[in-house]
């Protein structure tokens, strides 16, 4: 069963996420079909970042405020290719109220992605759809690789 990605289902069946190669990207689609993570491994009112594709770093994180996952690609929409963890795992304000931008300050809501403060002011960050089976949280549709890779560190 799939659901919105700010209310988690729960369902029975096995979960399989394909990233598909994003537009000029010639790298191979690579399966996700493993969990992020269990439901249990993200307390209340934290942030944690994710490398679903083996990147070697996060390129989406998740906030969890009650029983609700918030999954965002880890990319601020001022800049392309600014990662926005002030610190590992931490995306969020000091009151936790907000995702906040590490480079430059940006607020942004966390059931929205919408940016209320900062210079990306109206822009949004990119969702990352999320399934909850079984106590454990997934991919729950086809995820592209992250940033664009540097001249020489493409994978193959
Ligand atoms: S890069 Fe995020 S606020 Fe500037």
């Amino acid at each position: 069963m799939r659901a919105d990605r700010s209310k988690p289902s729960v369902g029975s069946d096995r979960s399989v996420a394909v990233s598909m190669p994003v537009e000029g990207d010639a790298r191979p689609a690579v399966r996700v079909g493993r969990p992020l993570c269990r439901l249990d491994d993200l307390p209340v009112g934290q942030s944690r970042g994710f490398d679903p594709l083996g990147e070697g770093r996060d390129t989406m994180f998740i906030v969890r405020q009650g029983d609700r996952l918030y999954g965002y690609r880890n990319r601020c929409p001022h800049y392309d290719n600014v990662r926005m963890a002030w610190k590992k795992d931490e995306f969020l304000n000091s009151d936790r109220s907000r995702i906040v931008c590490g480079a430059h300050g940006a607020l942004f809501e966390i059931d929205t992605g919408r940016c209320t403060l900062g210079p990306c002011l109206g822009d949004s960050l990119t969702p990352v759809a999320l399934d909850l089976r079984e106590g454990e949280v997934f991919l729950s549709h086809p995820y592209a690789p992250g940033l664009r890779p540097r001249p020489g560190r493409q994978k193959t």
